[in-house]
């Protein structure tokens, strides 16, 4: 790499890893991941990386303006990621409960996992009340294309894949494509 090129990842990349490093407050943090664009990790709950997770791919949307988000908010909330998982441009899961996402699992950009609903439905208890909460986990080799939601409460088998767009709030079963929003079966594997 020249200078010049050396120079704009330093003011461009590298400083912006080294700043959401700073913001983050997560404390129960395990595992390395691999930063290729910066990653904020907050919350009072655990976060685990497996060996080889990629956070950001430099030759794909949103890697010059957004970044990671991963938030266990609660005590007992926990986020697991698996070995070998590659999270493209501004990812983010909350979660309240458990995400867990297994080996192999490839995310496309702009995805999103929620294991909440916010906030409670009820309309008078709304901005104090209780969400619904419940787990979510990516089992191994799935293909979340981008711009896909997962929503609480799902799990997603082996080897699937996810459509570009879609907005996921069932289980998808095992070697399967799934699309659309809701997100449902459109082939086998
Ligand atoms: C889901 C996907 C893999 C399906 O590809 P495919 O097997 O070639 O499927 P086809 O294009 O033949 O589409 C089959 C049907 O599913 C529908 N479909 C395909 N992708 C869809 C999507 N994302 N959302 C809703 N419907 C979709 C098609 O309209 C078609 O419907 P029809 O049978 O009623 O005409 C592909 O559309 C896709 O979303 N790829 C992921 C792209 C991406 O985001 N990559 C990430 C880069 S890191």
């Amino acid at each position: 790499m020249g200078i010049i090129n050396k120079i704009k990842q330093f003011c461009f990349v590298t400083l912006r890893i080294i700043k959401y490093e700073l913001l983050s407050d997560c404390k129960r943090v395990s595992g390395r991941p691999k930063k290729h664009h910066p990653l904020l990790l907050k919350g009072r709950g655990k976060i685990h990386f497996g060996k080889n997770v990629q956070i950001g791919v430099i030759a794909s949307a949103n890697f010059y303006s957004h970044y990671t988000y991963l938030e266990a908010r609660e005590e007992n909330s926990e986020i697991i990621i698996g070995d070998n998982v590659a999270i493209n441009n501004a990812f983010s899961i909350v979660s309240f409960s458990k995400v867990i996402i297994e080996n192999d699992v490839l995310i496309g950009v702009n995805c999103s996992i929620i294991d909440n609903d916010g906030h409670e439905l009820e309309i008078d208890k709304r901005s104090a009340g209780n969400p619904e909460v419940a787990p979510v986990h990516i089992h191994q080799n799935v293909f979340l294309g981008s711009n896909v939601s997962i929503l609480k409460g799902v799990a997603i088998g082996k080897n699937s894949v996810i459509g570009n767009g879609s907005v996921v709030t069932k289980n998808i079963p095992e070697n399967v494509i799934a699309a659309g929003n809701p997100a449902k079966v459109i082939r086998h594997l």
